[in-house]
This record gives structure tokens, sequence and C-alpha cells, in this order.
């Protein structure tokens, strides 16, 4: 959700803001535009609507350069994504404002700047930052200080940089909200929304703070918390190399996410599996204190991410006994739900940045949940630093909007956590041992489904031209039906709904029609001849089947029934690995209809605002 970088240092930084907008360009594409200051020549802006590509071509015709500069790529909220509503935004020449969130009382603050005669040039929330701030300098305040005078101002959520050029030897950040790291590095320093920019030119980072004012100067760093005074945050390293961002031989950073699962799988189990158990250690030093209490769990999360929490709750019922309430975080945070101190609340996101996942986290301590666990991938997230337990996926940084190994990495963590609960409760060693064993045999068996790329990709020829998709699954299989529909329809834009297979004849079945393709998740379990028969029913129908079934399920291949034969496997890794044709159908659907597959219209990779 927008990217921010900034960057002071002896060397031109154009070349670092351009490089950082790239790698950030996941998080939002609708726009992207820098500012730097440079001497004698003032604030420098370039900016464009549409994508990095488009500012580096402009940064040719027009080059810019500067010591000190900031960018922004943006995911539009408030004013459509143009050039005036690009960042940076600048008030007077003087004052230039990159920022991450929303403002909520910036029409307040913006009739009161129009009375105080400053002009507006966009119909952004940002603008009035810089205007504030530009107000407070006019005053007699400092940056700093005239920054923190104007967030005293702002509600609502903000991650922002801020370049003056009466003060042309510092960079200002300020965070409430949405994330921001300083990068360190030796006589230069960064600003950045996100590690993954500043990659190629540091690996040290400080977190700052809800509250937080960063100072960026060449030779110092000073931070300082909401009560103003000068504190020390503590640096970490990154663990990403700059080479986990690149596409690599793939076309797509969404085709390499897909063939990295099994990877991240064997990652994420990596040290948390020994002999035929669960390591309890793998949840942290507290987990069996807080495991102990547990009675029940409450999941909340968003998008790719509740649907695994929906797969976890079939585990954590019907495997561990342990009654499971899933729910999107964005209704979570807002319904007044009945606390429950014995639940433990179960966070999964993968940016661990989700301002709706963060939110309805907060609430539920608020209001006398129980601990929070977080299923998290990106390490320096706020998720992280807010939860009580954490157990990271390990997946590698998802640059791909549409989310794939994240998601099967959730499930395997998910089924790590089941276990270590439901030890507790009703599963019993030998049930576990089959769990890990099962776990054990995932990478080589998602090696196996991949190997039915070329397949899946013939198949997915038949999807180029339809405008619709029903996509059906029982018990366990729904949630995963669920996430092939989410697939499909954000990146292809074919218009895709799951229903639980047996919901067909209580509506949906009126849409089936050779134009309707219907793709069905058909693992050998005990649901499978339930299942088999609501297929029948499409069939009967005229309806034009896509089946992913187990090699022995007996589903026959006919003219309207297409199968695709799936690896034997056990019963309790089916979700995850049948997730793995569906992505594949997805992307290579997108790829005939000629999408942005990796950044796909309208999105962005991690939605840091409500
Ligand atoms: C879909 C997708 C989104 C995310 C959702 C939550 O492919 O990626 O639905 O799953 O925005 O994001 P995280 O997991 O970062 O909280």
């Amino acid at each position: 959700m927008c990217g921010i970088v900034g960057a002071i240092a002896e060397r031109n930084v154009v070349p670092i803001l351009v490089e950082g907008l790239r790698r950030l360009e996941y998080r939002g594409y609708d726009s992207a535009g820098l500012a730097v200051v440079n001497g004698a020549d003032g604030l420098k802006r370039v900016r464009t609507p549409g994508k990095v590509a488009a500012l580096d071509a402009l940064l040719e015709d027009e080059p810019v350069q500067g010591g000190l500069g900031i960018a922004h790529t943006r995911w539009a909220t408030h004013g459509v994504p143009n050039e005036a509503n690009a960042h940076p935004h600048i008030c007077r020449d003087q004052v230039a404002v990159v920022h991450n969130g929303i403002i909520e009382n910036y029409a307040e603050i913006r009739a009161e700047q129009e009375r105080l005669g400053y002009e507006f040039a966009s119909d952004t929330d940002t603008e009035v930052i810089a205007t504030r701030i530009h107000f407070h300098l006019e005053q007699g305040a400092g940056l700093v200080e005239a920054v923190r005078k104007t967030t005293g101002e702002l509600e609502g959520a903000y991650a922002i940089g801020v370049v003056d050029t009466r003060e042309p030897d510092r960079i200002v950040g300020a965070r409430m909200g949405p994330p921001l790291l300083v990068g360190l590095g030796v006589g230069e320093h960064f600003l950045t929304s996100d590690v993954a920019a500043l990659i190629p030119v540091t690996q040290r980072f400080l977190v700052l703070e809800d509250g937080d004012i960063a100072e960026l100067e060449r030779d110092r760093v000073t931070v300082y918390d909401r009560s103003g005074e000068v504190v020390e945050r503590e640096e970490s390293l990154s663990e990403l190399s700059a080479d986990a961002v690149e596409r690599g031989q793939y076309r797509h950073y969404m085709q390499k996410e897909i063939f990295e699962q099994p990877e991240a799988i064997a990652n994420t189990l990596e040290g948390r599996i020994h002999g035929s158990r669960v390591l309890e250690a793998a949840f942290g030093p507290d987990a069996k204190a807080i495991f102990n209490r547990v009675q029940s769990v409450q999941i909340v999360a968003c998008g790719t991410s509740f649907h695994a929490g929906l797969v976890a709750r079939n585990w954590f019922e019907g495997l561990a006994g342990i009654p499971c309430n899933v729910e999107v975080a964005s209704e979570f945070r807002y319904r007044h739900p009945v606390p429950r101190a014995d639940a433990l609340v179960v966070a999964i996101s993968q940016s661990g940045e989700t301002a709706d996942t963060l939110a309805a986290v907060r609430g539920a301590r608020e209001i006398g949940f129980g601990p929070v666990l977080s299923i998290v991938n990106a390490p320096e997230s706020s998720l992280v630093r807010e939860s009580d337990l954490v157990l990271m996926t390990r997946a590698g940084p998802e640059i791909g909007v549409a989310s794939t190994k994240a998601f099967t990495t959730q499930l395997t963590a998910l089924l790590l956590l089941v276990v270590a609960l439901g030890r507790r409760r009703a599963l019993s060693s030998e049930s576990e041992h089959r769990i890990v064993e099962q776990l054990r045999s995932l990478p080589g068996v998602c090696e196996r489904v991949l190997a039915l790329d070329e397949h899946v990709h013939s198949l997915a020829g038949r999807f180029a031209d339809k405008h619709h998709a029903l996509f059906l699954g029982r018990g366990v299989q729904y949630p995963v039906a669920m996430e092939g529909a989410l697939k499909l329809k954000e990146i292809s834009y074919i218009h895709a709904e799951a229903y639980p297979a047996g919901e067909l004849k209580h509506g949906p079945l009126a849409l089936v029609d050779a134009d309707m393709p219907v793709v069905a998740v058909a693992p050998n379990d005990a649901l499978l001849e339930k299942l088999k028969s609501n297929l029948e029913e499409v069939r009967a129908r005229g309806g034009e089947l896509y089946v992913f079934a187990d090699q022995n399920a007996g589903v026959r291949p006919s003219p309207s029934v297409h199968v695709l034969e799936v690896p034997p496997m056990g019963e309790h890794i089916t979700p995850i690995v049948y997730t793995i044709p569906l992505q594949l159908l997805a992307y290579y659907a997108a790829v005939l209809k000629g999408t942005d597959i990796d950044q796909p219209r309208n999105l962005a990779k991690s939605v840091t605002v409500e």
C-alpha cells in the first residue's frame, strides 16, 4: 500500500530512490514520483501516473540529481491516479512530503489551511500535511518541530518522509500506523516503508515505533519518541539478499513464487519438527505456559490469509478438538464479539502490516481476549512486534500481488500449531506421528504436483475466453476452492465464485451452462462420493467440469469432464497441495488473457490502510 524511499548521502541519491521504488512497486503502482533538494537549484520534483518505468523514462529525458531526496509509489486512496495526485506533494516550492496511510480529518485541516491562504493542487489527503508543516515552519519552528506539531494535529494513519529546502541537510520521517524504517549506511542514511527497497545499499535498519519522529542527517540519525525525548531504537540486520527479490529465469514473480513452494514449505518446517513430533519451542519460550491455558482459538485475517484460517478451523476442530472461530479482520474489529480470555487469538498475515488485521488484534486485546499468536512472513513487521508468540512462515519475500507461497506456508505453520495445541486435547500421539510424517512428505509431493504444470497450462486455455467460473469443494477443500476463485479473479479478471459443493442445488446451479466452467477439488477423502454426486448435478445440466482429482478417486474424463490426476498423498496435507494446481490455473489463464499478473489493476500487496 504505497511505498516510501528517502536517502541522504554525499552521492547523487536519484538512482537509489528509483531502484528502491522499483523494489517497492508491488505495494502500489498507480503513480510514482520523487523530489530532490539540490543546493542552489532548490527542490526538483518529477512524477507521473503509471509505473516506476514511466518515472525512469521521464528522468532519462529530464535528469535530476541531488544528495537528498524522497520518493513514492502510490496506491490511490484519495483522488484518482493522475499526475496531480502523485507524490511527493509540495508546498510553496519549499516543503515536499511523501505519505502512506490515510488522514481522516484532512477535510477540516484543508478548510483551515484554505482560510489561511494556502492553495491546493491535488485531491489527496497528503497535501494538507505539506501545507501544515509549511505553516508551522513559517511560525518559526524548525523542521523536526514543524513535523511534530503537524503530526499532533493529524487523525488517522501515516508514515511520512519530509524535506525542506531551508534545511537542506536533513530528511525527517514520522510514523503512526504504517511501517517506516531507517536504513543505516556509512555517511549516508535512508528512509523506507519496507526493507526490500534498500537491500542494495544497506541491510542495517532501525524500525520506528508509533509516534516516533526520525531526523536523518548524513552523519547521524536521531529518533524522538512520541513525547519528544531522544530514544535509541534497536538496530536489526535484515536477512534479505538482493537477489531474493529478483525474478530470475521466470516470466513473472507469481510464477517464481508458485515454483518456490517446495523450498518455502521445507524452510517453514525446518527445526520445528523432530522425529515424529512437533517442537513446541518453535513457538517461543512462553509457548508452553500460554498453550496450557488455551481453551479455544479465534483466528483473524484478510483475503488469502483468511482462507488459510478457514482451512485451519477444520483442523483445529476436526483433528484437535479445539473450538475455533475464524473471522475476516475488517468485520471482527467492528462487530463487538464476546471476548473469551482463554481464547488464543491467531492472526495470519503475509505482510504483518495489514491495517485491519493489526486493528483486530489490538481490539481483541482491549476487550479481553487471550494472548496473540501471529503467523507472519515479514520478520520486521508490526504484527511480529505486537504478538505474544510468533511463528514465522519463512516463505521469503513475496512480490507478486497474488499470494501463493505465503498461503501454503501459512497452512504448514497452522498445521504445526494444530498439533502443538491438539496434543493437549483430542490429538493422539499416533495422529501427531501421522501428521508429522505427512508434513515431511510435503515438499516432495508439491514438486510432483508442480510437474503437472503443462497439463494445467493446457486446461487454462479453455478459460481465457470465459467471463465467469465456479469453484467447488467440500469440507476442508471448500476454503481451497475459495482461494482458487480468488486467485483467478484477481489476476485474470474472470469473475469467479466458490461454493461448498453441497450448496449448488440451493441456487448457483441455475448459473451452470456450457459457458460457465466449474472447477472442483477432489482428493480421495471421506467426502469424495458426496462431491462426485454434486459433480453429476453439474454434468447433467450441460456444465463443463475441470476436476483436480486424486488418481484413485475414480473421476472419469469425458468430453465435458476434464480431469487433472493428482498423485495420492496423506489426507492432512491435501488442502496445501491441491491449492497449487489452482494457482497454476489462475496464472496461465491470466498469461493467456495478457493481464498484468504481478501487479493486477486496482490492487496492492500490503494493505496498510483500512
Ligand atoms: C490475495 C492476497 C490478499 C492478501 C490480503 C491479506 O492474493 O494476497 O487477499 O492475502 O490482503 O494480506 P496479508 O496476508 O499481508 O495480511
